[in-house]
């Protein structure tokens, strides 16, 4: 058993919910990790002595970030088509199939390596949890590994299978529906603990979302969606219905799904990477927060419409764009992911909970949207 005592904070955010407020702060705190938990919390002064002592140095010390969305086995580079978007042109699901091509033709070798060079940027940039989609394979075989590989970094696995007609089922989308909901389920399912769909235009409508994700319930998996990323559907209405963990862009969204979602327990995860790199309008996040649904943010990183790893990126911009302050932002980024994926054992720093701490090289968290783009994260305690 080792210990390690990190003393002089000056500012820790637990975001315990037993302290009633959003983010439970203290200052001048000293913390304890024995193993891979947190063993003691308390005052600079009092912290007990343990085998490794890291001084703060007066530092702000936050829970890990919690990327509860993102695409990371893929091959190909989608530089150009961003290009393009930049010179005017417009962001479709359509761009996703040259993903599926080049995915389609790697290596497993490559699509590890490409996963796995994403995970430690994020790890670098103070991200400790991460979900990871498959959806770039959309045959059993490809979206079965694509799987096997996301679960060798995380067990946050989400079968997407649900991302975009491929190419070959053109004309016969509802072939394509049953294949996803029967044998490529199947295949998938023991690999996934998550069920997602895109359900937009030019993806899939709301009832073929709705046999999808019903299909993977039945086989354990739990739902969650994309939708409002182009334009208002039924997808929010659907994900309520299915008691989504989480509700994924919610950019285009109606005054009824703000209600629906206020009276669940589902989670809206803004993704403003997305709106950035697609220069799209970005989601009204005060209109959720100020009607009480439980916010997220992630970062999609994904080859096309947001090619991000970068949490600290996301909370400037949820700062800075969608009007969130810095205690809400970075609580979206933390706890907000951690319910997202209906974990209460991420995103806070509580006795006994695990060990996910980023030290900060800042005074406050503030600097995560005061100093955009500078790299901020001192030092990674992973509990992994
Ligand atoms: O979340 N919306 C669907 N999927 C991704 C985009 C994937 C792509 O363009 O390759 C997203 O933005
Ligand atoms: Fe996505």
């Amino acid at each position: 058993m080792t210990t390690t005592v990190i003393d002089n904070i000056g500012l820790l955010v637990t975001n315990d919910p037993a302290f009633g407020h959003l983010t439970a702060e203290r200052r001048d705190a000293a913390l304890v990790i024995e193993n891979d938990r947190i063993a003691w919390i308390g005052d600079s002064r009092h912290a007990p002595d343990a085998d490794e002592r890291v001084d703060a140095g007066g530092r702000c010390v936050i829970p890990g970030f919690v990327d509860s969305h993102s695409h990371l086995v893929f091959a190909g580079d989608r530089s150009v088509e961003f290009e393009h978007r930049m010179a005017g042109h417009s962001y479709g699901a359509g761009g996703i199939r040259s993903t599926v091509a080049a995915t389609r033709a790697a290596s497993d070798d490559t699509l590890r390596t490409v996963a796995g060079r994403i995970v430690e940027e994020m790890r670098a940039q103070g991200t400790t949890t991460v979900e990871i989609k498959s959806g770039y394979g959309l045959t059993k075989a490809d979206e079965l590994r694509s799987l096997v590989i996301a679960r060798e970094f995380t067990d946050e696995t989400t079968f997407l299978g649900a991302h975009v007609v491929p190419g070959e089922f053109a004309g016969d989308p509802a072939g394509y529906v049953e294949l996803v909901a029967g044998e490529m389920l199947d295949a998938c399912a023991p690999h996934a603990r998550w069920i997602d769909v895109f359900c937009e235009g030019g993806a899939f409508d709301v009832d073929q979302a709705r046999a999808i994700l019903t299909a993977g319930r039945r086989h354990g998996l739990l739902a969650r969606m994309h939708t409002g990323q182009l334009a208002t559907s039924g997808g929010v209405r659907l994900a309520v219905e299915m008691d989504a963990a989480s509700v994924d862009h919610c950019t285009f969204i109606s005054a009824a799904d703000v209600d629906d979602l206020a009276a669940s327990s589902t989670v809206a995860t803004l993704l403003p990477g997305a709106e950035f790199s697609t220069r799209q309008r970005y989601p009204d996040a005060l209109r959720l927060l100020n009607a009480g649904v439980t916010v997220a943010i992630a970062t999609d990183c994904n080859p096309g419409s947001s090619f991000t790893s970068s949490m600290p990126f996301c909370i400037a911009l949820a700062v800075r764009e969608l009007r969130m302050s810095p205690a809400e932002a970075l609580w979206a980024a933390t706890a907000g992911g951690a319910a997202a994926l209906r974990r209460t054992d991420v995103g806070l720093i509580t006795v006994g909970g695990r060990a996910d701490v980023v030290i900060l090289d800042a005074p406050s968290y503030v600097y995560l949207a005061y100093r955009p783009g500078v790299p901020l994260v001192h030092r990674v305690f992973d509990s992994k």
